[in-house]
């Protein structure tokens, strides 16, 4: 829907009025490498995506919010002073998470109508909940007058999907959807906050998307389980290296020599996957900094490999993709992205080859799983911002 059809959209959900109608956006992303790093302490590499949510609103003079999406036909209602009473809410709750966190640092807030129009597959690992949440501070700050630094803003989000949705995730899909840069991909140190926009220059290569259309959400998956694990991990290790906050704050080679004070298998094997995933990004960011993009593609392979053996959040839809991906002719690299237990593979392809991968790959997965994936040739667009109609 373009942003006229949106305004439309507002005035026959909601009626006229004659408050102004803004426009704001912000997109999901992809995780090109780094995969459940954020939340130890790590670097990740996301891009932002052109696919967003986009969202029409306008003010009230009560404290009434509404909310309304262009593929749902249904109008959410909820009062300001009662925001906890949402929070089990099928569709809204991320909105009302965000609402909610708002007034709690103490910014005051009207009522409002929105409009969404989300173009990011829910539920499908590219992070439409952070694209829903950054738009929707983005939008409330801005119409209220609040001026924001945008990692603020970030840090907000991210504490709406703690205390409201009840997801521990970390900070990476919330940054990559506000702070995004087109073209460029982000390498975030999840310690620090420090960042770079690093020009993603790949001549004749196309980032493929691939859907397994298995949904999933967070919050009944094993993620805070994986979190748990991780934190497990760390407090065994603590007992060498008392100074580390976060498990990455440790090398490969500090694992290995205090690996005995970790009994369990399973909960070494997360914590492995986790220091040598953190070193993995710092080499692929090397690697494509010096034009090695082949090597790029062999450290998303490992990573992948990793998920599914060390961290188990692969799952056979995803596996089979990426193992469809790496018989194609063409393909460096391919990996699940995003949390996994369903959700999308990122894929890095040839782009004389990626009809073919397309074709292949989608009957392979359909043969195997029974029902068709989705495939999309990632254009990496800006960070959330206001938009206006042309
Ligand atoms: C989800 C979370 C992120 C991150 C990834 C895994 O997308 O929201 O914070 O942990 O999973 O890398």
């Amino acid at each position: 829907m373009n942003l006229l059809q949106l305004e439309n959209k507002l005035i026959e959900i909601y009626g006229k009025s004659n408050e102004q109608i803004r426009f704001f956006r912000s997109p999901g992303r992809v995780n090109l490498i780094g995969e459940h790093i954020d939340y130890n302490g790590g670097s990740v590499f996301p891009a932002a995506l052109t696919l967003a949510s986009t969202v029409a609103i306008r003010k009230r003079n009560d404290n009434i919010i509404r909310l309304y999406a262009t593929d749902l036909n249904y109008v959410v209602e909820a009062k300001l002073d009662c925001l906890e009473l949402y929070k089990a809410y099928e569709w809204g709750n991320y909105q009302l998470g965000v609402l909610d966190e708002l007034q709690k640092a103490g910014y005051s807030l009207t009522g409002c109508e929105m409009i969404f129009d989300d173009k990011v597959p829910l539920g499908s690992g590219l992070s439409s909940s952070a694209a829903i949440e950054v738009v929707t501070a983005i939008a409330l700050l801005a119409i209220n007058n609040h001026f924001v630094d945008l990692v603020e803003i970030v840090k907000l989000c991210v504490a709406a999907e703690h205390n409201y949705v009840g997801v521990k995730c970390g900070i990476m899909d919330q940054f990559a959807s506000a702070m995004g840069k087109a073209n460029h991909a982000l390498l975030l140190d999840c310690k620090t906050l420090d960042y770079a926009h690093i020009p993603l220059e790949m001549d004749g290569i196309k980032i493929v998307i691939s859907n397994t259309n298995k949904k999933r959400s967070l919050g009944e998956s094993k993620y805070n389980e994986r979190f748990s694990q991780c934190q497990t991990a760390l407090s065994f290790l603590q007992a060498d290296y008392s100074a580390a906050e976060y498990l990455c704050d440790l090398s490969y080679s500090q694992l290995l020599n205090s690996s005995h004070l970790i009994t369990d298998s399973d909960i070494l094997n997360r914590a492995t996957h986790v220091i040598k995933e953190n070193e993995r990004v710092k080499l692929s960011v090397k690697a494509l900094q010096d034009g090695n993009v082949e090597q790029f593609g062999k450290y998303m392979n490992e990573s992948h490999n990793s998920l599914r053996d060390l961290y188990e959040v692969s799952c056979i839809e995803l596996d089979t993709l990426v193992n469809a991906s790496l018989l194609q002719t063409g393909v460096l690299g391919s990996r699940m992205t995003g949390a996994g237990f369903g959700g999308c593979t990122v894929s890095l392809v040839k782009e004389k080859y990626v009809d073919k991968f397309i074709k292949n790959v989608g009957k392979i997965y359909n043969k195997a799983i029974g029902y068709e994936a989705t495939f999309y040739i990632s254009e990496i667009g800006d960070g959330g911002k206001e938009v206006y109609k042309q």
